[in-house]
């Protein structure tokens, strides 16, 4: 079965990246992302590229080689389910806010309402591809609602899992080390669509690296992948926190530690704590089906690594009040950093949101400088949270947009992202503007810390 028209459902971070390099590699498929959001497909739009409303490195030139030519982006969803053999769902899957689950599994109702439109509009034959995180059977779903439609319409539902890391997305995509796809092995019609799409990758992944398996083992895998790496970022912090007593430095451990060869060196930077859409949503959601299962020693264990990422966050803040003689009230702090890792503009889930409710419930007045986060996003961080008014967040948090005017005149600086610009600040000139002492606080030890103390900062980094 040769794929002509591909529709994706979800125009976001996992989406819209796919789609455009799927548009590159394959210039002979239609390529189609349809979103609710008026908004985000008006950015999409824009003339100019490099408005389009993801940061990446590397997207907007392909969006500008393909859009228009292959690649659309557009508002009208049922046309493109109608038009497409094959459709990718990836709309986002948040944790659950309320009801059963709330806090542990994985919101469907976006999900759902796409298997509902996908039911009303198709007219013929399609495959289905889940390419959204999403808890273990949730393929069992999606198939249960699209099979009881009536209107003699055949589904095939594949698992594809993301792999791809914000930041890095495009690279991912281009040279991933591996693509999953599960499907329907037992059957002819299940294989066929496998095929269809092991047929697109293979415009331009070697063979070996396409993986193809059944659904549950794919959704299964894609948890535990993630669950593994989140698993050595909090393993690392825990050894930080040890370090910072015993004065060991926790990169020299990593690398000690990196350098065997069954543990390998990636994944095994201390931090501030991980963020992201993926770590702590499918580790909850892990936890939640062991839990559904009864598994409470298997739950319990993976969830240990959510309860280390919290405690890192939390402590961070606090030896920086510790630190400032116990009391940060009144007193300035820049926060550089709002993403939650460089080279994106997403803040979801990221550490800097931890780190600034912590600091504003002790009254600190706090001033915030990300090269790629727009100010409407930090306040709508902290509202979502809602630990204070929209009007206290607003009153207590400034957006600047520079490091130096963020830093002029504060008490203590909190670098809790890695962006490579604040290497190469002139940290004297910083450093004079500031009140004395003048306090710096590394999260992410991106910091070289001599020459800083030799500044005159008082400088903090973690696991140091
Ligand atoms: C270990 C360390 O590997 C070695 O570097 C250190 O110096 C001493 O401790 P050892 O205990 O001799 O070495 O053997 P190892 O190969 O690490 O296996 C330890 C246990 O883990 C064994 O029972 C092994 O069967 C088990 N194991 C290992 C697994 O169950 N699964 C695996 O994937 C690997
Ligand atoms: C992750 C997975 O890497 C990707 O395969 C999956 O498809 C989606 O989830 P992402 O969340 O985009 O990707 O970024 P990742 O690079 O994994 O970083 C996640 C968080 O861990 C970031 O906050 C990052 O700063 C932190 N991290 C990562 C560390 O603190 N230390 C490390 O050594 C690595
Ligand atoms: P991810 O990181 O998983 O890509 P995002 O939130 O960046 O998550 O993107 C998901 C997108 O899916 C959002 O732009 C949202 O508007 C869109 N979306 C959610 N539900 C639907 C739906 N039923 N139809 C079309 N688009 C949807």
């Amino acid at each position: 079965m040769k794929i002509k028209n591909i529709c994706c459902i979800g125009a976001g971070y996992v989406g819209g990246p796919t789609m455009a390099v799927i548009a590159e590699k394959c210039p002979g498929v239609k390529v189609t992302v349809v979103d609710i959001n008026e908004k985000r497909i008006k950015q999409w739009n824009d003339p100019d590229v490099e408005k389009i409303p993801i940061y990446e490195p590397g997207l907007s030139s392909i969006v500008k080689e393909t859009r228009d030519k292959n690649l659309f982006f557009s508002t009208d969803v049922d046309k493109a389910i109608d038009e497409a053999d094959m459709i990718f769902i990836s709309v986002n899957t948040p944790t659950k806010t309320y009801g059963i689950g709330k806090g542990m599994a994985a919101d469907l109702k976006y999900i759902e309402l796409c298997a509902r439109q996908i039911a009303a509009v198709a007219k013929n034959d399609k495959i289905v591809i889940e390419k959204s995180t999403l808890p273990v059977r949730t393929a069992a779903a999606l198939k249960n609602i699209l099979d009881n439609t009536g209107n003699g319409v055949k589904y095939q539902i594949l698992s594809n899992p993301e792999f791809l890391a914000e930041g890095t997305a495009v690279e991912d995509l281009k040279s991933p080390d591996r693509v999953l796809i599960g499907g329907d092995i037992e059957s002819e019609e299940g294989r066929e669509a496998m095929e269809a799409l092991v047929n697109i990758y293979a415009s331009w992944v070697p063979k070996e690296k396409i993986l193809t398996t059944n659904v549950w083992s794919s959704e299964l895998s894609k948890l535990t992948a993630n669950a593994f790496l989140a698993q050595r970022v909090s393993s690392i912090n825990a050894i930080s926190e040890l370090c910072e007593k015993t004065g060991a430095d926790v990169n020299e451990v990593a690398k000690a530690v990196g350098m065997d060869s069954r543990v390998g060196p990636k994944f095994l930077k201390a931090s501030v704590g991980f963020g992201g859409s993926c770590f702590q949503k499918d580790i909850l959601n892990l936890v939640y089906i062991a839990r559904t299962y009864n598994l409470q020693e298997v739950a319990d264990y993976w969830e240990q690594v959510i309860i280390m990422n919290d405690h890192q966050k939390r402590r961070f803040a606090a030896n920086m009040v510790q630190t400032m003689y116990n009391t940060v009230a009144g007193k300035k702090i820049a926060i550089l950093g709002w993403a939650f890792k460089k080279d994106t503009n997403d803040t979801r889930e990221s550490a800097a949101i931890y780190v600034a409710d912590y600091l504003l419930n002790e009254q600190a007045e706090i001033v915030v400088y990300d090269p790629k986060v727009t100010e409407e996003q930090i306040y709508s961080d902290l509202d979502y949270l809602g630990s204070r008014s929209g009007d206290a967040n607003r009153k207590g948090v400034t957006v600047v947009k520079s490091s130096y005017e963020a830093c002029d005149n504060a008490h203590a600086i909190a670098v809790l992202t890695e962006w490579d610009e604040f290497k190469q600040l002139d940290w004297k000139k910083i450093y004079d503007q500031m009140l004395k002492p003048a306090f710096l606080f590394d999260g992410r030890r991106l910091l070289e810390p001599k020459t800083k103390k030799e500044i005159g900062f008082e400088f903090y980094a973690i696991g140091n």
